[in-house]
């Protein structure tokens, strides 16, 4: 049986596959269930961007399994609520072949036609949770508004993209290959332009957007938000949910700073910061 874990932590700069370890660990029995215990094989699991955050010596440990979201299967049980069999979510599911936990810890997926086990880590899963909290209960939409979302093509921004055309905006998305910007497009964006190839980032959102921005969907933070807060409207908000473009900074000081600020005085515009996990 096999374990996902951390061999050494990742200080700065990017993770690369010599920081992990994949080691054959025995195998854990059922009958080493306790009370209200399952044991289960995991499916299907999650990689997502906030795991960098816990590889620099502040939330994995060394030797220890790598957790996330995953989707499993139940292989034992002593729960009266939850049998051989079952699939379930586990929001802190361990990178190995199979393990035991508490039942308390798991959600049962619920079973339904059409519905794939993995869409929980998908469209079903914290990603559209996280696009919908952040979008629709802290963004506070109104119709006619325009809208610049970052990272427009990954998890959460996709589902951002389509809650905004929902909702009556006007959908600006943003993506880094031309493929991506075709298929934020497809996904109803009235614009998508590629962040690595549009030079100059105030002037590509001017073009962009010569309305301005009435919110901002803040996915990776850095010079990109800066531009976006330059061109927000007045009461402009920023729904800032990840920083993807400064997770991998070789050390705190290279966090880039933004430079913008007085710009939310001006304009009484907001930026308001989303824990979605928090909240699920
Ligand atoms: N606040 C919360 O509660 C919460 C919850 C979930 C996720 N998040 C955060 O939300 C963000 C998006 O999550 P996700 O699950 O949608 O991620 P994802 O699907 O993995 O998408 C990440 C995308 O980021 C882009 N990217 C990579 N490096 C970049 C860079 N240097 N600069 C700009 N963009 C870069 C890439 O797309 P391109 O090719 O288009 O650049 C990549 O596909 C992440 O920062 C994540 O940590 C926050």
């Amino acid at each position: 049986m096999l374990r996902v874990s951390l061999k050494e932590y990742v200080k700065g700069g990017f993770a690369k596959l010599s920081n992990f370890s994949v080691d054959q660990i025995d195998a854990p029995k059922a009958g080493q269930l306790k009370a209200n215990q399952i044991l289960v094989h995991p499916l299907y699991i999650s990689v997502d961007p906030h795991q960098r955050g816990y590889m620099d010596g502040n939330g994995y440990k060394l030797g220890e399994p790598i957790t996330n979201y995953l989707v499993a299967r139940i292989e034992a049980s002593s729960s009266d609520q939850l049998q051989e069999g079952d699939i379930v979510i586990d929001g802190s599911g361990q990178w190995q072949s199979a393990y035991i936990t508490d039942a308390q810890n798991v959600t049962k997926a619920p079973v339904q036609e059409g519905i794939n086990p993995r869409d929980h880590l998908g469209i079903l899963g914290v990603s559209s949770f996280t696009a919908y909290y952040g979008f629709v209960i802290k963004g506070h939409p109104r119709k006619g508004e325009t809208i610049l979302v970052s990272s427009a093509s990954g998890g959460v921004g996709q589902v951002v993209v389509q809650l905004a055309k929902l909702h009556g905006l006007h959908v600006i998305g943003v993506a880094g290959s031309d493929d991506k910007v075709e298929y934020v497009k497809k996904l109803g964006a009235d614009a998508a332009f590629n962040y690595k190839t549009c030079g100059d980032f105030n002037e590509a959102i001017s073009k962009a957007a010569p309305q301005g921005l009435d919110m901002y969907y803040d996915n990776v933070g850095g010079p990109f938000l800066d531009a976006a807060i330059l061109n927000l409207n007045n009461n402009g908000r920023v729904i800032a949910c990840g920083i993807t473009s400064q997770k991998n900074v070789q050390c705190h000081d290279d966090i880039y700073g933004i430079k913008n600020m007085f710009q939310l005085i001006s304009k009484e515009a907001s930026i308001v910061g989303i824990n979605s996990l928090s909240n699920s």
